[in-house]
């Protein structure tokens, strides 16, 4: 497996794999429909679980065989992903039988093929605080094979800072989301330490963004069903059905924690990190919790 591992490569300015390029063309000429909705983040913010509040809160009560039976990655396709032997995400994404059709992108915001802006489509962006982020990609990249090796953890957290990533910096993309927010109404951007503090809030937050007006029953039922150990235990969310990944170096569903940083960084790591994160982090506008 560890064969199936790229290089980083420099494309149009950002740090990314083939995986998420070679399919470039198709992916940027992708047409979206207006009712389309894009969930968009840096890997490890919290796509899955976004994703999979958002399939309940749509299709929990229409589809629920669909739930039972299909992959998350296959009901809410990662747009830009392209793997051998696998259909490709564009390719799903043209398949999805559902209304809306819920993606998925890992793309900075200058990637995002334009016809989503053209069909002013709604995106959900969900941010996670840097420190957390990057322990939780450090523990992917370990046991993803299709993910460059992260080498040793200080290796890792300096590649981090230095925006050395697959899809790129950090602090570029969720500055270049939130910068994008200031213009393009038909983005609600959340963060996951917000989720992880009151669920029901921005499950609230989220449906008024949507349109949405469930009844306190169905909120119930999507908030208890998109708890992290019911996630856990779904093999339809949990990735265990890709055999890319190796859950016996790390689970996909791993901690699902604010803070759990602190039991990586160093007392050294953690002032160096904070201090290089005030120069990039100029935007004061845009905060984040890093414990709660
Ligand atoms: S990916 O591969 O980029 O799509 O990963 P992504 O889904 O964005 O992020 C995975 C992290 O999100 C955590 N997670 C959750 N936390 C709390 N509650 C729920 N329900 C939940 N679902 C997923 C998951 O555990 C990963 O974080 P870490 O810190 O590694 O545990």
């Amino acid at each position: 497996m560890d064969s199936l591992r790229p290089e980083i490569i420099d494309f149009h300015g950002v740090s990314m794999s083939h995986y998420f390029t070679d399919n470039w063309e198709n992916v940027q000429n992708f047409q979206a429909r207006p009712d389309d909705i894009l969930i968009a983040t840096y890997p490890k913010a919290g796509t899955t679980w976004v994703s999979y509040i958002l399939d309940l809160l749509y299709f929990g009560q229409t589809a629920q065989e669909r739930q039972a039976s299909v992959p998350i990655y296959d009901r809410v396709p990662f747009l830009e992903i392209c793997l051998q032997g696998m259909d490709t995400g564009k390719d799903l994404a043209d398949k999805l039988p559902t209304s809306p059709r819920l993606i998925k992108t890992h793309f900075p915001v200058q990637f995002v093929p334009k016809s989503f802006w053209e069909q002013n489509c709604r995106m959900i962006y969900v941010a996670r605080n840097a420190k957390d982020n990057l322990v939780s990609y450090y523990h992917f990249c370990r046991m993803n094979s299709v993910q460059p090796w992260p080498g040793e953890w200080s290796t890792f957290f300096h590649d981090f800072m230095e925006g050395k990533m697959v899809f790129g910096s950090w602090y570029d993309h969720v500055n270049g989301w939130w910068e994008k927010k200031q213009t393009y109404s038909n983005l609600h951007y959340m963060f996951y330490e917000d989720l992880i503090k009151d669920t029901g809030r921005e499950l609230d937050k989220l449906c008024s963004f949507l349109g949405l007006s469930p009844s306190a029953e169905e909120k119930d039922r999507v908030t208890n069903g998109a708890q992290f150990d019911n996630m856990k235990r779904d093999n339809m969310a949990n990735y265990s059905t890709l055999p890319v990944m190796d859950f016996k170096i790390s689970p996909f569903m791993r901690k699902g924690k604010v803070g759990d940083w602190k039991t990586h960084f160093t007392v050294a790591q953690n002032e160096e990190f904070d201090e290089d994160y005030k120069k990039k982090m100029k935007d004061l506008t845009l905060q984040f919790q890093t414990e709660i």
